[in-house]
């Protein structure tokens, strides 16, 4: 073999940098459940002493924490004071729930799939799915966290706004669906924003629809919002202006059987809100740092989860707006085109 040793040592270099932030990723779940990027959040510079002070923690294992935090550049430290500083621009990302740019939660979608390691890899075995409901109950609340602030930020704002003439009909008054609604964060931000519309919600997972009521009524909703247990092809609802699939129709495993229901619940002139992770149409389009992630997850949550249902079709979370497109078509919509986009997500449009 005729190797160049520069590039080995280059590409060392860079797996060194994953698996440090690997190894880091527990430290900023753990900044993030102890208060202390909350904490230290416009604080300005503090001692490790004041932190643990802070956060009711000890001081020792705090300060192990903070040199972890300036190797990685998420914080900075002031060797003449010996203190330590959270930049104002990393407090949205690290320390602001309602941000669009909060990951954090990414982190225990993360700890789900190294949690669920053995399982995942007798799926590459077997060939056989896992269903959502197999997978470690941080990736439930993690996906809920890490979805919720876009929701927040985009939904009503842009999302909704950008498609066809539909923002009037929910101000007046219709009824809508989100199916694969999850904890229920998409159905929560629109029924808050739109009260003369009614929102249901559906999802196989019985444990999901369970919290979604909850966080319904921590939300002092009742009367405009509606949570069953239904698969994407069996709810009995009709009479829809809007259907949502919000982050999860690359998860069934029927989608195109998903979406001609969906139409069969529509009305005439209704419309489907797709919202899909960002992607372009092939992996070429897809060599980004954003990309990477949702292969990782695609591969041991979405593409199983797709395989252990009927069809099994296995988007993945990477089809991109051409196959997304043409599962809409299969379905009966003629009329698909992208709405709006985020660097996370592809917003389409889908009408008959
Ligand atoms: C990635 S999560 C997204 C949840 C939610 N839409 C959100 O954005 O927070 C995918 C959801 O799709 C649901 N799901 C998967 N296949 C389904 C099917 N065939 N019918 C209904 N729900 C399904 C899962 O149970 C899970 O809650």
């Amino acid at each position: 073999m005729n190797m160049d040793m520069n590039k080995v040592e280059a590409f060392a270099g860079q797996v060194v940098t994953d698996i440090a932030a690997t190894f880091s990723g527990v430290m900023t779940n753990i900044g993030h459940k102890l208060g202390l990027y909350k904490a230290m959040a416009g604080a300005g510079p503090v001692s490790s002493q004041q932190l643990a002070d802070m956060t009711g923690t000890h001081e020792r294992y705090v300060r192990e924490w903070l040199n972890n935090q300036v190797a990685g550049g998420y914080v900075t430290h002031d060797a003449a004071n010996n203190t330590y500083t959270m930049p104002d621009e990393h407090i949205p990302v690290l320390a602001d729930d309602d941000s669009p740019v909060f990951l954090v939660p990414a982190l225990d979608v993360a700890s789900s799939l190294w949690l669920d390691e053995e399982k995942i890899s007798e799926v590459f075995r077997s060939g056989q799915g896992m269903a959502w409901s197999d997978h470690h109950h941080h990736l439930f609340c993690g996906s809920e966290s890490l979805f919720r602030p876009g929701y927040k930020a985009h939904l009503t704002t842009s999302w909704i706004r950008a498609l066809d003439g539909v923002e009037e009909k929910l101000r007046k008054g219709v009824r809508v669906a989100d199916v694969g609604c999850g904890h229920g964060a998409s159905s929560i931000v629109m029924a808050q924003e739109y009260p003369n519309s009614t929102f249901y919600g559906f999802d196989s997972h019985p444990e999901s629809i369970e919290i979604a009521r909850q966080r319904a009524s921590d939300a002092g909703l009742n009367g405009n919002i509606h949570f069953s247990v239904a698969k994407a092809k069996d709810y009995n609802e009709r009479d829809f202006d809007l259907i949502c699939f919000m982050d999860c129709l690359h998860d069934m495993g029927d989608p195109v059987g998903a979406a001609r229901h969906a139409r069969q619940a529509l009305n005439e002139d209704g419309t489907v809100l797709l919202v899909e992770p960002a992607a372009g149409d092939g992996i070429h389009e897809n060599i980004n740092p954003v990309s990477r992630l949702y292969y990782a997850a695609s591969t041991a949550v979405c593409t199983p989860c797709s395989i252990s249902q009927e069809v099994g079709l296995a988007l993945g979370a990477q089809a991109g707006e051409k196959r997304l497109s043409e599962v809409l078509e299969e379905a009966g919509f003629s009329n698909t085109r992208r709405a709006t986009e985020t660097p996370f997500n592809i917003i389409l449009e889908a009408r008959c």
